[in-house]
C-alpha cells in the first residue's frame, strides 16, 4: 500500500488517520458523559477530565494534519456505482463531520478556560 493517496485508493495515512480519529471521537462522548457525572470526592476527578481535554486536543491536532493532507493529496475518484445523490450527501457528512468536530474542541476548551482551569496536553 502506498503512503499517499492515488486517483484509485486512499493511501496509508489518510486510512490511519480516519480510523485513529474515528476511534478517538467515538470513545469521547462516553468519556465526556461519564466525567460529567464524577463528583470531587471520586478519585478519578482529577484525572479522568485532563485525560478527555487532553484526547480532545490530540483530536483537533490531528484533524488540522488531516486536513492539510487532504488539500495536498489527490483524492480517489468515487465508484461508478455510487449514484450523484450519494456522493453529495457523504459530501455533506464530511464537512459536517470535520465542522461539528471543530466546534466540539473549541467549545470544549472554552469551558475548561471559563472554569478557571487549564487543560494540560498530556
Ligand atoms: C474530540 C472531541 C470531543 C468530544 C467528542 C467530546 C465529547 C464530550 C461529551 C459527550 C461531553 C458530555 C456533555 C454532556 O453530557 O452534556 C463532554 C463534556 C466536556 N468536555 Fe468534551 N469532547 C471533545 C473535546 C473536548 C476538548 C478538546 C475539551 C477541552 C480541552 C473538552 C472539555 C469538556 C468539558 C470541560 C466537558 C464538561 C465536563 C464537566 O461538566 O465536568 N472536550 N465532552
Amino acid at each position: 500500500m502506498s503512503i499517499k493517496n492515488s486517483s484509485e485508493k486512499y493511501g496509508a495515512v489518510a486510512i490511519t488517520l480516519h480510523w485513529v480519529m474515528a476511534i478517538i471521537l467515538i470513545s469521547m462522548v462516553p468519556l465526556g458523559k461519564y466525567i460529567e457525572g464524577l463528583d470531587y470526592y471520586d478519585e478519578l476527578y482529577q484525572t479522568l477530565p485532563q485525560l478527555h481535554y487532553s484526547i480532545g486536543i490530540l483530536a483537533f491536532m490531528l484533524l488540522v494534519v488531516r486536513l492539510a493532507w487532504k488539500v495536498t493529496n489527490e483524492k480517489p475518484s468515487p465508484l461508478s456505482t455510487h449514484k450523484l445523490w450519494e456522493r453529495k450527501l457523504a459530501s455533506i457528512v464530511h464537512i459536517a463531520t470535520y465542522v461539528l468536530t471543530i466546534i466540539l474542541c473549541v467549545t470544549g476548551y472554552a469551558m475548561v478556560v471559563a472554569e478557571g482551569q487549564g487543560a494540560v496536553f498530556f
